[in-house]
């Protein structure tokens, strides 16, 4: 069966814009994300206008900052000092990559923890280890949503985790391992052989290595559910003479389907619950300024 992150997110964000019409109904507060965006890198781009539409449809302000590529190390700090002294802002999104001349671990601590709704701040991930409140990583706190709603509980399970990435796998297993999964990181490091025999044996299995169809289907376990969060674009055999190519997962999803009990597509799955986790971080952030949450 399909794992709908789709159809999921919407759900939740239809929830979502209820939950603040209530609240702005009761507290007079809009909720607010600043997206930040430095330079023209298309993907980026394509992110944050996804990020600020969806703030628009549930009923959140949208504040952005298109900022040149060009922009110092010290004028981003400011901003970002800027934003976390504004009151009417309650999250604080700074889109990755920045450029190579600036300092991005640099920036990301000097958002402020209770504006952190990305959960990219080294405090947030250490708080989601030591199960303190605080905001996770939006990919991870969706893969863990998506798992719940639809009744798969890890407790017990062996899952295993393909990429070790500070926003991605580190925090899946730290999430997987508080929902009492049993947990193994595969990583680059991994050779394929060790790779082969734990992903037969895995259970639950969350790939976040961003290349092409790393995972054969044939590897799955059968009944196994697969959690893929790689979106790579390649060119389409089927028109290769587009650029745009089409996206597959890090997982060969056909061979992968035929085996596994829950499968998540690509596009579709994972990608979508991002978003949706990224808007409950941001009404809870709001909710948190004014003591209901
Ligand atoms: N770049 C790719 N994904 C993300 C994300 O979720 N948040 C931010 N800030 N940058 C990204």
């Amino acid at each position: 069966m399909i794992l709908d992150g789709k159809a999921l997110s919407k759900r939740i964000k239809a929830e979502l814009t209820e939950q603040t019409a209530a609240f702005t109904a009761e507290t007079g507060i809009v909720p607010c994300l600043a997206t930040v965006l430095v330079g023209e890198d298309p993907a980026s781009a394509v992110y944050v206008r996804s990020k600020r539409r969806s703030c628009k449809k549930i009923g959140y302000e949208s504040r952005h900052h298109h900022l040149d590529a060009g922009i110092t190390q010290e004028a981003l700090l400011q901003l970002v000092e800027d934003l976390n002294g504004d009151d009417a802002v309650h999250g604080i999104l700074v889109q990755l990559p920045l450029p190579k001349h600036l300092d991005a671990d640099a920036i990301i601590d000097a958002i402020a923890l209770e504006k952190d709704v990305d959960g990219f701040h080294p405090r947030s991930v250490g708080h989601v280890a030591l199960k303190k409140p605080g905001f996770a990583p939006c990919t991870p706190a969706g893969v863990m949503r998506l798992l719940e709603e639809s009744g798969i509980n890890p407790s017990g399970k062996r899952a295993v985790v393909i990429g070790r990435s500070a926003i991605v796998g580190l925090p899946a297993l730290l999430l997987l391992t508080h929902a009492n999964a049993t947990v193994t990181v595969c990583h680059s490091r991994t050779s394929r052989e060790d790779l082969e025999e734990l992903v037969r044996k895995a259970d639950i299995l969350v790939a976040a290595v961003g290349r092409p169809e790393f995972v054969p289907g044939e590897w799955i376990k059968p009944g196994a559910v697969v959690i893929d969060v790689g979106i790579n674009r390649v060119p389409n055999p089927a028109d290769p003479d587009n650029p745009k190519g089409m996206l597959v997962g890090d997982v060969a999803f056909a061979t992968a389907a035929e085996r596994a009990s829950w499968i998540t597509p690509v596009p579709g799955g994972v990608g979508p619950m991002t978003i949706a986790m990224l808007m409950t971080n941001t009404l809870i952030a709001a909710q948190r300024t004014a003591g209901v949450a």
